[in-house]
């Protein structure tokens, strides 16, 4: 395999959003590496994906200890890239990575303790060959931590020089408000908030997380864009070998009801009458969120990242 060298012009190609009331700048597509990055994929498409998103614009990557599968192996995969092909560009890269759910056996391997925190992100940067990571999440809300335990280890993760900054993912209102404020107080301020927002789950939105992050200058982040594929044109027909939902272990063949198959073909016809495809009309519905930072999609291909980057793309 050549020497990788990244293309000259990657910067003109997609749009950068402000993350918050930050200093740093996101691209409106992020990509993720919850799936097909683990030791059961190919490791020459994993290069592929990760070359093709770094030459067209894509300089963040959202990672966790859990990815895969097995858990930490999507974290090794993107180790051994960063060591083969990305070492010199490390500081034009956003790198995260998370810890919340169960990674190993017994009591200080799961949920929100200092315990926890703080062995998995030493893991985590030994796995992906890294001295930092740019953000740090805690994965999930614990409803058995004390909060101010679980924030103190990010806060202290920060001045450890372990991680530049912390986010939270999938952490209820009043919990996100008060993790909001105990942050700010302490000068390390909650840069990013990760939860799912798409034309079929729009719990942030109703729920008022998305608007508290605006009111608080915190950016937000939306996974599962597509609905792990579900708002492209993937399962319209039925269900593809070698897609997702053939292998069945997040998305599984009983969740494409009647009912879920006819409000998806009406998105489709919605944005064929615009003259778009399923997901380009699914991932700009969401960047037209006030408060929305970046889509954080997946792929399995680059012909697929390719497809979703055109709502992303800098005007020329
Ligand atoms: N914080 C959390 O708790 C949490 C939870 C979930 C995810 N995440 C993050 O969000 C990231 C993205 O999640 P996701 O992978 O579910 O995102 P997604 O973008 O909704 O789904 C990606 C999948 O959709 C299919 N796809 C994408 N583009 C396509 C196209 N143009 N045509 C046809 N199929 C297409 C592919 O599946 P096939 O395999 O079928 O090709 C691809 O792997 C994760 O990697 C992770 O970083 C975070």
């Amino acid at each position: 395999m050549e020497n990788y060298v990244a293309a000259p012009n990657r910067y003109d190609v997609l749009q950068y959003e402000r993350c918050g009331r930050s200093g740093v700048l996101l691209p409106k597509v992020s990509l993720g590496m919850w799936h097909n990055f683990g030791a059961e994929d190919d490791f020459s498409r994993c290069r592929e994906i990760m070359r093709y998103a770094f030459d067209n614009g894509i300089t963040h990557f959202d990672l966790a200890n859990n990815y895969g599968p097995p858990y930490g192996s999507a974290e090794l995969t993107f180790g051994r890239l960063m060591e083969e092909d990305f070492q010199p560009y490390r500081d034009e890269m956003f790198i995260a990575t998370k810890a919340g759910y169960d990674m190993w056996p017994g009591p200080y391997g799961n949920w929100g303790s200092r315990k926890y925190l703080m062995a998995s992100l030493d893991q985590s940067l030994q796995r992906m060959q890294l001295d930092y990571v740019d953000l740090f999440y805690s994965h999930r809300y614990d409803p058995e931590t004390p909060l101010e335990e679980t924030l103190q280890a990010l806060v202290d993760i920060v001045r450890s020089g372990k991680a530049l900054y912390v986010g939270i993912s999938r952490w209820p209102l009043e919990a996100t408000r008060f993790a909001f404020r105990y942050l700010r107080e302490r000068d390390v301020p909650c840069l990013i908030y990760q939860g799912r927002i798409n034309l079929l789950d729009r719990a942030p939105i109703d729920e008022g997380v998305l608007s508290l992050c605006c009111q608080e200058g915190v950016g937000f982040i939306s996974f599962s864009p597509l609905a792990q594929g579900l708002l492209t044109d993937r399962y319209l027909n039925g269900i593809p070998e070698g897609s997702r939902m053939s292998k069945g272990r997040f998305l599984r063949p009983d969740m494409l009801t009647p009912d879920l198959l006819a409000r998806i073909r009406q998105y489709a016809a919605e944005a064929q009458a615009e003259g778009r495809t399923l997901a380009e009309y699914a991932l700009s519905w969401i960047l037209r969120q006030p408060g929305v930072t970046s889509v954080l999609v997946g792929a399995s291909s680059s012909a697929q990242l390719q497809r979703n980057l055109t709502v992303a793309l800098a005007p020329h």
